[in-house]
Order: C-alpha cells, then sequence, then structure tokens
C-alpha cells in the first residue's frame, strides 16, 4: 500500500510527460490509423515491415529533448493497433528485430530514459489489426473485406487474449521497474464516425480481470490506466483540455491529459497543424491548475529522430521550463481562485500566478491581501511590488483608482510583459 501511495505521489511529482507512438506507422507518415482508414490489408502494409531501418535512433537524444524540455518520465507504444511490436517478443515474428533494423527497440529506450532519472511507462494496444486470431469488427482494416469476412468465425480471441497476455508479461519481466501501463482501448458501445462500432470489444475480450491481477503482481507499483474495460488508476483525456480537476463518481480522480503535437500521434509528415510553445505551456499550466499531469505526444520518423518541429517546440518548452518548472513539478492546484486570464499552482507555501493575458499596470488577487510575504518573476527572481489599498475608497478619479474590495492583493506590473511565454509570478505565503 505505501508503495501505491509513493508511486501515485511520484506521478504527480512529475506533472510532465513525454509520449512516443512509434511504429510501421512512421514510414506511412499519414496518422497510426492509417490502415483503419484506408483498409489496408496485410500484404500492402508488409511493405512498410520489410523496410523499417530505422539507422538513426538513439534514444538518448530522445531522452535528452525531454528532460531539456522539462518531462520527468516518457511513455513508448510498444505495439499500437497495426500489432507490431517493437521489442523481441518470443510471441510473434511481427516485431522490430525481423525488420532491417534487426534489434529489440525497448530495451536501449528504457535505459537512456533511466539514465537520466526519468520515469518509464508503456502504452500496449489492446486492439490487434495483425494477429490472425483478432476477430475482424468495425474498426479492422478488413471491416469490408468479403473474404477475410467469411473466414471471420475461424478467429479465436481466446489465442489472442493468450497472446495479448503472454506478450504483456514480457514487457513487465524485461524491463525492470516500469512506472505506468496505458492499455489501449476498449470499445464495446463504441461511436466511430457517428455509428456504434459492430464486433466491439471489451474487458471479456481481454480478459482484463485477469490482465491486471497479472500486471499488479509482477509490478506492484504500477499505475494502469483507465482504458482496459475496468477502472485504473488515472483516467486519460485524450485532444481536450478538462475545464477542471477530474472527477469518477463525486471522488477526485489521479488524471493524464495526452496531447499531441499537431493532432497526429504517428508521424505524419503533411499535417502542419502544429501547436505552438505558447499554446502548450498554457494547457501545460491549465492542466497542472486542476491537477493533472500532461503526456505530451511525438511521433518520430522512420529514420527513428523527432523531427524538426518536434524539437523545436521542445527546446521552446525547455526555455520556458529551465526557469518556470519550480511551478510545475511537485505543483498542484490552489484553493485560491485566480483572477481573468490566470491560472494559479501551488506547492506548500509558494504560489504560483501565471499570467496569460498581460494586464494593464496591476493585478489583483482577491483574498491574498494578508497572506503574501514577498512577490518576485519567477523567470528573474526581481521583486514584483505589492500594494493593499483602501476598501473604503470607493471613487475613481481622473487619475487615481478606487480601492479594490476587502482583503483583494494588488501587484505592481511593469508596462511590458517579460520576455518569456508565460510570465509567472512567485508568491511566498505566510504560515496559516
Ligand atoms: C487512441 C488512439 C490512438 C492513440 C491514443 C493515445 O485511442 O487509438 O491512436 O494511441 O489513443 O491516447
Amino acid at each position: 500500500m505505501a508503495e501505491r501511495e509513493e508511486a501515485i505521489a511520484r506521478f504527480k511529482e512529475r506533472r510532465f510527460g513525454l509520449f512516443v507512438h512509434w511504429g510501421l506507422y512512421a514510414a506511412a507518415s499519414r496518422n497510426e490509423w492509417m490502415r483503419h482508414y484506408e483498409r489496408t490489408p496485410d500484404a500492402a502494409y508488409q511493405h512498410y515491415f520489410e523496410h523499417f531501418d530505422p539507422d538513426l535512433y538513439d534514444p538518448r537524444e530522445w531522452a535528452a529533448s525531454a528532460e531539456d524540455a522539462g518531462m520527468q518520465y516518457a511513455v513508448l507504444t510498444t505495439k499500437h493497433h497495426e500489432g507490431f511490436c517493437l521489442w523481441d517478443s518470443e510471441l510473434t515474428d511481427y516485431k522490430a528485430p525481423n525488420t532491417p533494423c534487426g534489434r529489440d527497440l525497448v530495451a536501449p529506450f528504457v535505459e537512456a530514459f533511466r539514465e537520466r532519472g526519468l520515469g518509464v511507462g508503456f502504452y500496449h494496444s489492446l486492439i490487434d489489426w495483425h494477429h490472425p486470431h483478432f476477430p475482424i469488427d468495425g474498426l479492422h482494416p478488413l471491416r469490408d473485406d468479403p473474404a477475410a469476412l467469411a473466414a471471420n468465425d475461424q478467429r479465436d480471441i481466446s489465442v489472442y487474449r493468450a497472446y495479448l497476455h503472454g506478450q504483456v508479461r514480457e514487457l513487465l519481466t524485461r524491463y525492470g521497474q516500469i512506472d505506468t501501463m496505458w492499455l489501449d482501448f476498449s470499445y464495446t458501445d463504441h461511436v466511430h464516425d457517428g455509428t456504434v462500432v459492430w464486433g466491439g470489444k471489451g474487458a471479456g475480450d481481454w480478459g482484463t480481470a485477469e490482465l491486471l491481477a497479472a500486471v499488479r503482481e509482477l509490478q506492484p507499483s504500477i499505475l494502469v490506466n483507465d482504458r482496459s474495460g475496468l477502472p485504473g488508476d488515472f483516467v486519460t483525456p485524450e485532444q481536450y483540455q478538462p475545464s477542471g480537476p477530474m472527477e469518477r463518481d463525486g471522488a477526485p480522480v489521479l488524471w493524464e491529459a495526452c496531447q499531441t503535437l499537431n493532432g497526429s500521434w504517428g508521424y505524419h509528415r503533411d499535417n502542419r497543424d502544429f501547436k505552438s510553445v505558447g499554446l502548450l505551456l498554457r494547457m501545460l499550466v491549465d492542466t497542472v491548475s486542476k491537477d493533472g499531469n500532461l503526456l505530451l505526444n511525438v511521433g518520430p520518423t522512420g529514420r527513428g529522430e523527432f523531427d524538426a518541429v518536434a524539437l523545436d517546440t521542445l527546446r521552446g518548452i525547455g526555455a520556458w521550463m529551465r526557469r518556470h518548472a519550480r511551478s510545475i513539478h511537485g505543483a498542484g492546484p490552489s484553493a485560491y481562485v485566480p483572477p481573468p486570464d490566470c491560472r494559479y499552482t501551488q506547492r506548500g507555501d509558494r504560489l504560483y500566478l501565471h499570467l496569460f493575458a498581460w494586464p494593464f499596470d496591476a493585478v489583483h488577487l482577491p483574498g491574498l491581501a494578508d497572506r503574501v510575504v514577498y512577490a518576485q518573476f519567477l523567470h528573474d527572481a526581481s521583486e514584483v511590488a505589492r500594494e493593499v489599498t483602501d476598501p473604503d475608497d470607493k471613487h475613481a478619479y481622473a487619475t487615481s483608482a478606487a480601492g479594490q474590495p476587502p482583503g483583494t492583493l494588488t501587484l505592481n506590473l511593469p508596462t511590458r510583459p517579460p520576455e518569456v511565454e508565460i510570465p509567472v509570478i512567485e508568491l511566498f505565503l505566510a504560515p496559516d
């Protein structure tokens, strides 16, 4: 139990992680769901297997980029829906060692991130579009293939289930301590493109109860996500920003938002819909202010590198994080209510005011008049002047403002914002 609580504390402390979606779809370069969208049969997808040769793969570079960006853990797709395995599984031939790449790609990843003290998690797809015993359903690439459908009843999910469990066992016994297990996903009653997916699969198909028991037995401190058809340890809002701390049955729940750089998880060469560094940082701050984590994705190329935009974006995030990580790592929500266009995060007696828009001259902080003993900009530790105006002064005149409501702390600001993506003011709170 203590171990689990420590794992939860570690997970929350880290706050910001790297998601890596990497597989054969990097070569197709048009989204990891490409087989689904294009109804690609195995034979046509085989090119990517035969040409998979990530000669520039150096996970130490990935880990360096992640750490410089202020990320404290990483989650790698060991297998995505396409079914291709990045590690040297004994249970399939459909794996990286059998491509021109010729090696296990998971081991060096795990080593590189651990070397820097970063946490490691695995994303593992429950869905498998390659396994011959995975029954065809409304998401499957062969869903409209008459010959494949005619033989669908020969597919035996129990054979696939044993394979799934065996592979998860391999992953959780070969690579040391794994912090999070991301199983993806269940889709009974799932609406996709406006219709309920036929043949949807869930906990019964995956054998989730048994699978989760094995996962916890093999890795007692692992945290599991919520997509295997039974509740897990944390929930996973995907490609949207929750509007407040997340809850399950009215109780607060651990959460980790996952977000892309451009809407695609796998490398997508022609998708230029990139989020700016500023937007991503606002998403990170907003997430932490609501007690969540952010898992930000990069889809490496078929050569095994992060592309130029991803690298620039991570560098930009890192430039801010270098000076502002204090307001993120180990920080969480505050009971104080921020003024408009601002977010608070709090860590013990430090309250961090993030200004998403720059106000003129002053910012007014309700409820903080007697609570703050010192205030400074976080990026350069320069003092920010504090003032408590007379609440009884009700009249604004030509050149003088009226007083603020009782209990309001006013901070006096320079006209020009500091040259950082999001200015942050660090408020030192008086002891209670
Ligand atoms: C989704 C998608 C997917 C992506 C993921 C990340 O459910 O199927 O391609 O891996 O979740 O959250």
